[in-house]
């Protein structure tokens, strides 16, 4: 129980670290209309919901905040906020520009949910739409369904007026492919596991050599926020594994998995290796923690250790014998508490996780809570 405390007690620092050192603050205006329904509202995103403004002013976690506080939907604003992410060119783990599968196409997940309304929509491997999140919206607005994929949710996404485009690669997104691609041994090509290996290997390789940021393998962006009504939802946009095979669809899409919202609850997301998310349906064991009264970090926790737990196949080991991948999970609690928890510590040696927070303070990262010391290797 000691350990819990102290956890709890070190984030909260470690966010006022963050703002204590100077970080733009442009919502500081409207701090005193905020707090008006006994919430504090909140918003939390993966990292790149900090670093990413695709040219405009304002990044993911900002935009959704100022839209949260002037009363608008919280869903719609989550969706406004992670739209900057998947118009950015320069993201290239989620919408246009993300990375595409094992044969050059770019194929995307997502999902949302919104809390009162208790509605959820997702699509899988959609090809062509820059926004999957719009798209996941109009299947929990207009369907009977909560998730379309393929070529029936590009179908769906055109009947309801948005753009299909061809491809949507960037130059450098293609250049980044077909580096990967002539890695690959075609000798490979007719066994699934060799060529799924020799896939991961090439992968680890220019993540080593510095082509691609290792972040951006299994990059993905959730975003979940709650208002100052208790008025929480959340949304996971992504393209995916980098290079994945055909088809693949990861836990993005997956109610339970990338996302769950209970708006009686809480709201958790996830970043990282989908399969291992998907086996253990960690963002429902998230929220099913914090409805039995659990902090949202010791509910983070339960789910990371149930991954440990259930990861035993020698090829997702490292020498240590635990994981050799990433998971991180965002997490908001009906009181509007809030955390960041990953797997491990560190993204690469010395470079610790982050997490994406907007507060009435303004929008920082903050440092995750970790299960293990150490990286992934
Ligand atoms: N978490 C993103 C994916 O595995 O597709």
């Amino acid at each position: 129980m000691k350990n819990k405390i102290d956890r709890r007690k070190f984030l909260i620092g470690t966010s006022a670290i963050g703002l204590a050192s100077g970080i733009a603050n442009p919502l500081q205006a409207q701090t005193r209309k905020i707090i008006k329904g006994g919430i504090k509202p909140v918003v939390v995103a993966s990292d790149n919901g900090y670093t990413m403004k695709n040219g405009g002013k304002f990044n993911c976690v900002e935009t959704a905040f100022n839209k949260i506080i002037n009363d608008d939907d919280v869903l719609d604003a989550l969706i406004e906020g992670v739209n900057i992410v998947e118009l950015d060119p320069l993201d290239a783990s989620v919408g246009y520009g993300g990375r595409p599968n094992a044969e050059g196409i770019v194929q995307l997940d997502a999902c949302c949910m919104h809390g009162p309304k208790k509605q959820a929509g997702g699509v899988g491997a959609l090809e062509g739409i820059r926004t999957p999140s719009l798209v996941a919206k109009a299947v929990m607005e207009n369907t009977d369904h909560h998730l379309l994929v393929g070529k029936g949710a590009q179908d769906f996404a055109k009947n309801m007026g948005f753009k299909v485009e061809d491809d949507l690669n960037t130059e450098s997104s293609r250049e980044m492919w077909l580096d990967w691609k002539r890695r690959i041994d075609p000798k490979h090509y007719l066994d699934p596991q060799k060529r799924d290996l020799a896939g991961r290997n090439a992968a680890m390789e220019m993540i080593n050599e510095g082509l691609i940021p290792k972040n951006e393998y299994y990059g993905t962006i959730n975003c979940n926020g709650i208002n100052t009504n208790g008025d929480l939802c959340g949304v996971t946009t992504t393209s995916g594994i980098a290079w994945k095979m055909p088809s693949r669809v990861g836990d993005s899409p997956i109610l339970g998995a990338g996302l769950y919202v209970d708006g009686e609850h809480g709201a958790a997301g996830s970043t990282g290796r989908g399969e291992a998310n998907i086996f253990n349906l960690c963002s429902y064991l998230i929220v099913e923690e914090m409805r039995n009264g659990a902090h949202p970090i010791d509910a983070g926790m339960t789910a990371l250790k149930r991954i440990k737990e259930n990861t035993i196949e020698k090829r997702l080991l490292n020498s240590r014998n635990q994981p050799n991948f990433d998971v991180i999970f965002y997490i908001i609690d009906k009181t509007g508490r809030y955390a960041g928890v990953s797997l491990y510590a560190e993204t690469s040696k010395d470079k610790p996780f982050q997490y994406a927070v907007c507060t009435e303070n303004g929008s920082t990262l903050s440092k995750i809570e970790p299960l293990l010391e150490g990286n992934s290797a």
